[in-house]
């Protein structure tokens, strides 16, 4: 018979979208990301009266204590890292409700969103203050465990939930958003793991460092300016830097026809530029949109094979 819960913790953490410099950024070039809030990652951690750490995630099948979990499990070893960080003197019977609304392995950072909103669950449930300087470096671990070689860019907006401008290795760098703009997401409904992206782009590097590394410093450019005007309060001037970050993503072979057809729909139905967002190969585009145009790019990219499509105001 189910426990009856006592005290209960929650906590939430939104998705992402890397409006620019994906790939790049893995070679030490600046990004941008920001949170998109109407997607969230949810966690509840209740006491138990049952002895062990039940998880529930519905959403993916997962009904389980946590020691009949493998520990490479992505929820197991958040958990798993989080007791050992803790140094717990005994561990603690729970309850733990994981639901989340961002599409799995799209680009949208619905790993990290997990991670962050789980962690700090625990952290607070289990009265271990964590800050989020500290959360984001335990969220990075454990997107090391999963995707090899990652930059950090996911777990820091997600952690922070504010735009970032992310350069590897560096302190963290929030910005201010001059003027909200409008961005159209849209789906490809095809999930590919960011790791194979990452690998492939790493395999014509090692072939030929200074083309690629070229590449690269254009993305890192267009970041760099794409910031400036953001926080200048002048967003119409990124449709011109998405569709030209967009043709150097093409370049590293990291965007896929059904990615090209949406960005094409996209800018067709008056989209101001429009670009590959995250691993590529699959998972989303992003469009940059006047506020009145965005339902009709919405359509235009459905008709177009959009699986679904998120309309979300960058403040
Ligand atoms: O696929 P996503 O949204 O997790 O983004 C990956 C971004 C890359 O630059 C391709 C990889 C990384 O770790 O930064």
């Amino acid at each position: 018979m189910p426990s009856r819960p006592t005290f209960m913790t929650k906590s939430s953490a939104p998705g992402k979208i890397i409006l620019f410099g994906e790939h790049a950024v893995v070679y030490g070039r600046p990004a941008l990301a920001v949170p998109v809030n109407q997607v969230q990652a949810e966690v509840e951690v209740f006491d138990s009266a049952r002895p062990g750490i039940w998880i529930e995630a519905p959403a993916i099948d997962l009904h389980a204590e946590l020691n009949t979990l493998p520990s490479d499990q992505p929820i197991a070893a958040v958990i798993h890292n989080f007791l050992f960080l803790a140094r717990l003197s005994r561990f603690p019977d729970l309850e733990i409700k994981i639901s989340s609304t961002i599409p799995v392995a799209s680009g949208l950072g619905s790993g990290a969103a997990v991670t962050v909103s789980l962690t700090r669950a625990l952290a607070s449930h289990l009265n271990y203050p964590m800050t989020d300087e500290e959360l984001n470096a335990f969220a990075y671990e454990i997107e090391k465990l999963h995707h090899g070689t990652p930059s950090g860019i996911d777990n820091t907006v997600v952690t922070y939930a504010k735009p970032v401008y992310f350069v590897k290795g560096q302190p963290l760098e929030l910005f201010k958003v001059g003027k909200p703009f409008t961005i159209v997401i849209a789906d490809t409904g095809i999930s590919a793991p960011t790791k194979e992206s990452v690998g492939d782009v790493r395999r014509l590097w090692i072939h030929d460092r200074s083309r690629w590394e070229t590449v690269f410093d254009k993305i890192g450019e267009i970041s760099f300016t794409a910031r400036r005007a953001i926080e200048a309060g002048k967003p119409e001037l990124l449709g011109e830097l998405m569709d030209e970050n967009h043709a150097l993503l093409q370049k590293l072979t990291v965007s896929s026809p059904e990615l090209d057809q949406l960005v094409e729909a996209a800018r067709k139905a008056g989209a101001l530029g429009a670009k590959l967002s995250g691993g590529g190969r699959g998972g989303n585009t992003i469009a940059l949109v006047e506020p009145d145009a965005a339902e009709t790019v919405a359509s235009a990219l459905k008709e177009a094979g959009a699986k679904n499509t998120i309309i979300t105001q960058v403040l």
